[in-house]
């Protein structure tokens, strides 16, 4: 089969393409699917930088050649002798955690609980640029936080970074949900955030949004301390100062501690350190944030897509042959949406 490998760590001129590569045969629990498009998320530059190789390389039968990539639309042509909810030709959609076989690649075998069936109203391409970033904040809100979605109804939500994958999802999620919404993001993407729902738009680059935010519920940072000085401290500070508020970031150094420190060291080093933070901004709850899968929340997206609540944003589509452009589109740190990976068409 063709796809996207690495074989070692490094710079987006790793990634290169292979048409000799074998196809996997799906677990009995597993499908086996065509690819017909992919998307990339941050995730997929760190790893290939060797970001979270502590606990990665762990789960690989072989370190190299690496596939990378999560997110998958496609088509079902083989299933595992356990699998009874699936057929061949069936059009699914989801996002593969096989640390083995990423979704870069003609075909991918996922696990059954990692899938389901494609909304009918939209296309391949569209259909990879949800499921990560969805499931990201399904992980956030629901694991993470253990709010109820329908607790959401009238809360006031800072989303800190909207116009990337995560925001724009995210912004249409809670708007679907009731919420107030403020965001932030630079000029150009204005526009694009108030379409999806955000009631307050804040250019980061003409104001600071804690001078013009207060008495919020919770401060979703999808940039946090690692990106930008003191996020925590001006996201808390627009927060009430009560035990209903809930700062929730997506990047934090759990797994930065982890790779530098080892499993042993790192794991309880990295507790300590989340229990300091909690401890500084109580009554405010701190979480941090990590990617789970999650069947139920997949099932969910797939009826808001199919209802028109959630629709696709899109930066840019590139081939599989040029997916290091496409690593190097999202390194800019400045995409609207998501960059797509086109499997199919030249
Ligand atoms: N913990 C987890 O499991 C998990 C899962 C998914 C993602 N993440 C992390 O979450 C973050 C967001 O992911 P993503 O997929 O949405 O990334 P992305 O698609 O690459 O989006 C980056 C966005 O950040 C915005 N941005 C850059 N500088 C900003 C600033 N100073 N203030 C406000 N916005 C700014 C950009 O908007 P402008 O162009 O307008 O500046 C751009 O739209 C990444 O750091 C990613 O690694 C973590």
């Amino acid at each position: 089969m063709f796809g996207s490998i690495i074989n070692q760590y490094g710079n987006e001129s790793e990634l290169t393409f292979k048409t000799d590569i074998a196809v996997p045969a799906p677990k009995p629990n597993q499908v086996l699917i065509e690819v017909m498009a992919s998307s990339v998320n941050p995730i997929d530059l760190m790893k290939r930088e060797g970001y979270g190789r502590t606990i990665f390389e762990k789960q690989r039968k072989n370190l190299f050649p690496w596939i990378l990539g999560s997110d998958f639309s496609g088509k079902i042509v083989d299933i595992g002798t356990k699998v009874t909810n699936f057929a061949i030709g069936d059009e699914v959609w989801g996002c593969s955690s096989n640390a083995n076989c990423g979704t870069h690649a003609e075909f991918v075998c996922v696990d059954i609980d990692e899938v389901t069936h494609k909304p009918s109203n939209i296309d391949f391409l569209s259909a990879a640029s949800l499921p990560y970033v969805a499931l990201t904040t399904w992980s956030a809100i629901v694991r993470w936080a253990g709010l109820r979605p329908q607790d959401l109804d009238g809360k006031k939500i800072f989303i800190q970074g909207g116009a990337g994958g995560v925001g724009c999802f995210s912004i249409q999620l809670f708007k679907s949900l009731g919420c107030e919404i403020a965001t932030t993001c630079s000029s150009k993407n204005i526009d694009l955030l108030k379409g999806l729902g955000a009631d307050h738009v804040i250019d980061y680059n003409q104001s600071s949004f804690v001078d013009e935010l207060s008495d919020f519920d919770i401060a979703y940072d999808l940039l946090g301390d690692s990106v930008l000085d003191n996020s925590i401290e001006k996201c808390c500070k627009i927060l009430k100062p009560d035990p209903g508020s809930h700062y929730i970031t997506l990047t934090h150094p759990f797994v930065k501690t982890l790779d530098s420190k080892g499993l042993i060291l790192g794991t309880p080093h990295a507790l300590y350190l989340r229990q300091k933070l909690k401890n500084e901004y109580r009554p405010i709850n701190i979480y941090w944030s990590i990617y789970r899968p999650s069947l139920s929340g997949l099932e969910q997206l797939t009826d808001l897509v199919q209802d028109e609540t959630i629709k696709p944003v899109i930066d840019s589509i590139f081939h599989l042959k040029d997916l290091s452009e496409a690593h190097s589109k999202v390194a800019t740190g400045h995409v609207s949406g998501k960059v797509v990976i086109d499997h199919k068409n030249d």
